[in-house]
């Protein structure tokens, strides 16, 4: 029986993983942690819940000793827009974090590592159509800069240590379940939100700005198929991109008025629109699709219409 460490459980990505992790491997094998967010009954009813501070390195140790996970999904991290707050807590929580984890995976013979690096490791000097898999990484964020920092990390510990630990770089996600805490990509996920709540949004950048994005159900199978590859056919280990969909705000504004005609959406860009300046607009995602099969199922229409078909159900049955 394979039994798995989940941090950041509560968060965007976590709370979605943790629930597919309990579907496929068992509801008491998914250990699920969060330091910050209290859990959703989605987490906290459906298997074993702890609370850990990734900042803690003898609390992380203490942890995997006990649970001795076969793998570890490391999700816990301040991303972009909220670690420009305080910059010095992000490089905590994120380099911290990943360090503190490695080091309790490297001692405790974890057999695989799942951790994600994002778009946000490249700069104003990379490439900004189909960027490379391999490019100028020059961050200009301090989430961006502890992403770079922390893909070399891992390779370093499947270089030095044979540690197999395995990571995609995420675009924007979108999803309908936990909201994004403090990324610049937030605006995909609050327009969907608003156009159901009060039909109005007020965009926090302009709306020619493009970015890539990714849907839920394409990011949790990206970790799961990446997790599941075979280790030989891998030469990237870490740190895939991963193309999925890209568009501009005002694409998705006017994807989500086709089926919510009164919706409006207005563009005040404010300081995170240099962030998103400073992102890729689209990826080449050949090394993850010739090294492990990666092929997304979504595209913005078809996004578009599952989001809306998830928040109206849940908005029908509870409060938003
Ligand atoms: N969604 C993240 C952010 O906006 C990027 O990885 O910070």
């Amino acid at each position: 029986m394979k039994t798995i460490l989940v941090t950041g459980a509560c968060g965007q990505i976590g709370t979605d993983l943790t629930g597919v992790l309990r579907r496929l491997h068992g509801e008491n094998t998914v250990l699920a942690t969060s330091g910050g967010r209290p859990p959703a009954d989605s987490v906290l009813g459906t298997g074993p819940f702890d609370v850990l501070d990734v900042t803690d390195g003898e609390a992380v140790d203490r942890l995997v000793r006990r649970s001795h996970p076969d793998a570890i999904y490391h999700l816990a991290a301040r991303l972009s827009a909220v670690g420009e707050t305080d910059p010095q807590r992000a490089w905590l929580v994120n380099m911290g974090g990943l360090y503190n984890i490695l080091e309790a995976a490297r001692a405790h013979d974890v057999r695989q590592l799942f951790w994600p690096s994002s778009i946000a490791v490249f700069g104003p000097d990379t490439p900004r159509e189909r960027t490379p898999q391999d490019t100028v990484m020059r961050p200009t964020t301090i989430y961006g800069v502890s992403k770079v920092a922390g893909e070399l990390l891992c390779d370093y510990y499947v270089r030095r240590y044979g540690l197999d630990v395995r990571g995609v770089r995420y675009p924007g996600v979108i999803s309908s379940e936990a909201p994004p805490g403090g990324g610049t990509t937030d605006y995909a996920v609050e327009m969907f939100h608003a156009a159901l709540s009060s039909g109005r949004y007020t965009c926090f950048v302009r709306e020619d700005t493009v970015l890539p994005m990714i849907y839920m159900p394409d990011c949790l199978k990206a970790a799961l198929d990446l997790m599941a590859a075979e280790s030989l056919a891998l030469q990237h280990h870490n740190a895939f991109n991963l193309a999925a969909m890209r568009f501009s705000a005002g694409d998705l504004a006017q994807a989500i008025t086709r089926h919510v005609p009164h919706f409006t959406c207005t563009f005040e860009p404010d300081e995170r629109q240099a962030i998103a300046d400073s992102w890729p607009r689209s990826l080449d995602d050949t090394a993850a699709r010739r090294e492990w099969g990666w092929r997304p199922d979504f595209d913005l229409p078809r996004m578009t219409a599952d989001m809306l078909g998830r928040l109206r159900a849940r908005r029908s049955t509870g409060p938003d």
